[in-house]
């Protein structure tokens, strides 16, 4: 279990659902692993559960949306280990409005969160990247980005240009072997979908199965060894590249 040994990574989003199993993951896989979340408290605690198993993580405060923390966050990284090997951008807000009813506010607030946040890790990041001549950003897309579900627009537009952000600078950058990959899960379940579940009812579960080719819905560690993959060296000449972890979805036609 060594296959991020020495390599030092940044997981935003990490208290809870896919972040905390890229975290877990991570730290069983040797990476000193830097966990950032709004919620302190479960960051805290889960980190502790992973150091108690033998890993290596710090957990920090920070709102991706806010950009004076983002940089606390990765200046903090890079003054107590001295590099940052790996950047995922997993934290991110769900919220389904009907195109017409949606307001600029909640428009700016889900951009701020889901999209603007990862043009402040990457603008953070690249440059120690550039000075190791080495790095690998992991950002967390969604099948959203590329099929049609009622309501999502401004979710799935944020996760489409995460996807177009990650192909532009892959061309950029790789002349310094940094790598831009995304990973776009399908339906997962974590916190996030329990509250859909709790809010839509059973029939929102139902739906989440149906609509994968495997029948069920994926778990948060499944999407979390994509990511140690990305993140590891066996990925080294990966770039510029989406993995679908999605139990097949996308291969199914809408109506199901
Ligand atoms: N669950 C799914 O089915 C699914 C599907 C496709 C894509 N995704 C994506 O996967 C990622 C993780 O989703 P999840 O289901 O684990 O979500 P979740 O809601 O279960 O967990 C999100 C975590 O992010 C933290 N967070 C929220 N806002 C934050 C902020 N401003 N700054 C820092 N941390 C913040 C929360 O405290 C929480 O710990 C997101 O990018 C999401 O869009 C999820």
């Amino acid at each position: 279990m060594s296959r991020l040994q020495e390599k030092v990574a940044i997981v935003t989003g990490a208290a809870d659902g896919i972040g905390l199993a890229i975290s877990q993951a991570f730290a069983r896989e040797g990476a000193v692993t830097v966990m950032a979340d709004i919620n302190e408290d479960k960051c805290k605690l889960e980190s502790d559960l992973i150091n108690q198993k033998g890993g290596e993580t710090l957990p920090i405060k920070c709102s991706v949306g806010i950009t004076s923390e983002m940089e606390d966050l990765v200046n903090a990284v890079v003054e107590r280990y001295g590099r940052i090997d790996v950047l995922v951008n997993n934290a991110a807000i769900a919220l389904a409005r009907n195109i017409g009813e949606m307001t600029e506010e909640e428009w700016d607030k889900l951009m701020n969160i889901n999209l603007k946040s990862v043009f402040r890790g990457m603008k953070l990041a690249v440059p120690h990247f550039v000075k190791q001549r080495s790095g690998s950003v992991i950002t967390i897309s969604s099948v959203q980005a590329s099929r049609s579900w009622n309501d999502w627009t401004a979710y799935a537009g944020a996760k489409g240009a995460i996807m177009s952000m990650t192909n532009q600078l892959a061309g950029q950058f790789g002349e310094y072997n940094i790598r831009f990959n995304t990973i776009s899960p399908g339906a997962i379940m974590t916190p996030m979908n329990e509250r859909r579940i709790a809010e839509e009812g059973e029939e929102f579960l139902r739906k989440s199965i149906d609509q994968s080719a495997l029948k069920r819905m994926g778990k948060a560690e499944e999407v979390a060894m994509t990511a140690v993959f990305l993140a590891s060296d066996e990925s080294a000449f990966i770039t510029g590249e989406d993995i679908r972890v999605d139990g097949g979805l996308c291969t199914l036609p809408r109506y199901m």
